[in-house]
């Protein structure tokens, strides 16, 4: 069998494997200085986050502790409602933590904003959010996002822990799918 190599399904590479790097690095000096003398608990959501959360972990120089949600969102095919069900549960008691929400991106908002409230209203002290990608077109509702990687075009993007149909998560950088794999034009 020939082996396909999965950046030849690429369209584009929107951000390379170094810009992700160096981004993180200047993400983690800002959280490190923001949260002195404080604990942090990072609250990942599944499974985009997964990267993101490894290599954000792994830039911070102090302790961490890391816990899982996994949540999805009502609502037909790629369009987001808004109405969030939890998968899986955080496994922390969150009452009187800092939570800063680990995500790899932002569309329209709509599921980081019920997040945060959501774990506001189970009395953590202070809950911030981190992005990788925010797209600021896409938007629906405003949400206050503490650090936030790089913003991008309206585009469906993939890598990065980010998917199409559960593949390309595993690619390095952030890149939009090429048409012949979905079966558009080229
Ligand atoms: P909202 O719209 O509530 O949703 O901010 C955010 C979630 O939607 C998914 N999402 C994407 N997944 N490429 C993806 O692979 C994209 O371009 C994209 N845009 C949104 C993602 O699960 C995110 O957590
Ligand atoms: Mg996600």
């Amino acid at each position: 069998m020939e082996l396909a190599d999965i950046r030849e399904d690429l369209a584009e590479e929107l951000i390379s494997e170094q810009q992700l790097h160096d981004k993180l690095g200047e993400l983690a000096r800002q959280i490190e200085t923001d949260y002195d003398g404080r604990d942090i608990l990072l609250v990942g959501v599944l499974r985009g986050a997964v990267m993101v959360m490894a290599d954000l972990a792994r830039s911070l120089r102090r302790h961490i502790e890391m816990d899982w949600m996994a949540v999805s969102s009502y609502g037909s095919g790629t369009v987001s409602s808004g109405v969030v069900r939890i998968l899986k549960d955080l496994d922390t008691d969150i009452s009187g933590r800092h939570v800063l929400i680990v995500e790899d991106i932002i569309d329209s908002g709509l599921t980081l904003s019920w997040l945060r409230q959501n774990l506001i209203s189970r009395g953590a002290a202070t809950v911030e959010i981190c992005t990788m990608l925010r797209k600021p077109d896409a938007l629906k509702v405003e949400v206050d996002v503490k650090y936030c990687g790089f913003d991008i075009p309206n585009k469906f993007v993939i890598g990065y822990g980010l998917d199409y149909a559960e593949k390309y998560r595993n690619l390095r950088g952030v890149g939009v799918l090429a048409p012949h794999v979905y079966g558009g034009e080229e």
